[in-house]
């Protein structure tokens, strides 16, 4: 509870609203009986005021760039931990000891094969089906077949559902880009950890014996590491809106693959690299800088900005030490992307327009470099952000599902639309 109040005061009237304090960041004012009080909704469209929840899982400071899970910075668990220790963080609230962290790799191992029926469902879509399509389609279908895992209200099948749903995206990932290529599914082993799993799902064809790269799995381990969670982003959102009306785990996760793949969100990694080729060379950069302030050209550079983040996303700080790592590491000399790439991040940030709007490289500036570097196709970045992300929705879910506060959202309007009138006969129209 608290002692500290806000006061509102409309025409004549005062109105005081609770002031709450977090363990970190800003307060809140508890506007939560404001309508019944004052007849007044608030306004916050894109919810850039609004704290729409408790939370004790992930705490960013925009202004400072900082990440943390749990308490943990985020460039401390990318060069310490690995993602399924991040995934029982964000899960379970505290690093796993030894024991912990052996049983639920063993329990996420054990759940990364799909059932056999939901093959027909890859069938079922042309084979030019974007990835993000065939996901949101498979984890939604998920419901109709892991029936024992959809009862939100039992404390054990929610706990069957996040571990299969961890432990089933890069199987669905990997599957929706085998099918899109017209190869043959490769099944998941149980001899491998989670991202050299899904590096051979994704690489391995029946005619030769797949080796791992150490370098590519650790490289891919810790994208899924910076991909885990982030918040109340915009899917995360979607994820909370639809759990509150009860709906059952997969069709929630389903709802927020589908507002993970828009270029403003998740899809910006794919939108990234391919406006990074249409740059082409360094000497164009100006041209695309010059798009980018142009308030009548509709054209942003994508992998820059972000709605918290008012100094560098310390993802992309990461992101980039790696791209230069792997690229290194694979040989891959003067790659002509990552030069622009480097090219255009120093010419942004030394143009006014976009310092002082407090426009930065995100998650995603670099994410596509490294992912085209290991071989993926750019219509495969955004799957993979869904994999690593499903781990953060689960949690916020749980975390939502497990609060007895808990309501069903439902934020009203601020209306401009035609007030009553009758009804008019289309003779007298
Ligand atoms: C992710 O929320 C999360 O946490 C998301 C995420 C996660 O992990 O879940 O971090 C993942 O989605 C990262 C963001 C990926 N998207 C992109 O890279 C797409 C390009 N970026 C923009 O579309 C934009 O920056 C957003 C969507 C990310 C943020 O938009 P906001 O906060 O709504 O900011 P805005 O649109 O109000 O822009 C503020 C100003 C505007 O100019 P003015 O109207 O004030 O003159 O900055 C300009 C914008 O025109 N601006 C840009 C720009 N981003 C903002 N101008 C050029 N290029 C850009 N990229």
């Amino acid at each position: 509870m608290t002692d500290r109040t806000a006061k509102l005061t409309i025409e004549d009237k005062d109105f005081e609203l609770p002031i709450f304090s977090p363990t970190a960041g800003p307060d809140v004012v508890d506007i939560r009986k404001l309508y019944a009080q004052a007849g007044v909704f608030t306004y916050d469209p894109g919810f850039t005021s609004t704290a729409s929840c408790d939370s004790t899982i992930t705490f960013i400071d925009g202004d400072k760039g900082e990440l943390l899970h749990r308490g943990y910075p985020i460039d401390q668990l990318a060069a310490s931990s690995h993602y399924l220790e991040v995934c029982y963080l964000l899960l379970y609230g505290e690093l796993p000891s030894a024991a912990q962290l052996e049983d639920f790799e063993s329990r996420v191992t054990k759940h990364t094969m799909l059932h056999e029926q939901m093959v027909y469902f890859f069938r079922g879509f042309r084979r030019d089906a974007h990835p993000m399509a065939i996901m949101t389609g498979v984890v939604g279908a998920m419901s109709a077949f892991y029936h024992d895992s959809t009862d939100i209200s039992d404390p054990w099948q929610r706990e069957v559902a996040s571990i299969r749903l961890v432990a089933k995206m890069p199987t669905i990932a990997a599957w929706a880009y085998k099918y899109s290529i017209g190869q043959p599914l490769v099944y998941p082993r149980n001899d491998m950890d989670y991202a050299s799993n899904f590096l051979r799902m994704c690489f391995s064809v029946p005619a030769e014996e797949y080796e791992v790269n150490p370098i590519l799995s650790r490289a891919m381990d810790r994208i899924f590491t910076l991909h885990a969670d982030h918040e109340q982003n915009a899917s995360t959102s979607t994820v909370r809106l639809a759990s509150s009306s009860g709906a059952n785990p997969f069709a929630c996760i389903a709802a927020g693959i589908a507002c993970l793949w828009g270029p403003a969100h998740g899809g910006a990694n794919q939108a990234c690299l391919e406006m990074l080729r249409e740059i082409g060379t360094p000497d164009r950069i100006p041209e695309f800088i010059a798009r980018a302030k142009d308030k009548s050209d509709p054209f942003r550079l994508m992998g820059f900005g972000h709605r918290v983040y008012k100094n560098f996303d310390p993802r992309a700080k990461v992101m980039k030490q790696s791209a230069d790592e792997v690229l290194d590491l694979l040989g891959v000399e003067d790659n002509p992307i990552l030069q622009v790439a480097k090219e255009l991040e120093e010419a942004a940030l030394a143009d006014p327009y976009f310092t002082d709007k407090k426009l930065f490289p995100n998650v995603d500036f670099y994410s596509g470099i490294i992912l085209e570097a290991m071989g993926f196709p750019t219509s495969m970045f955004t799957p993979i952000f869904a994999v690593s992300r499903t781990v953060g929705w689960i949690s916020q879910w749980k975390e939502m599902i497990e609060d007895p506060a808990m309501k069903i959202g439902r934020p009203r309007q601020l209306y401009k639309g035609a007030t009553m009138r009758d009804y008019v006969d289309i003779e007298k129209r």
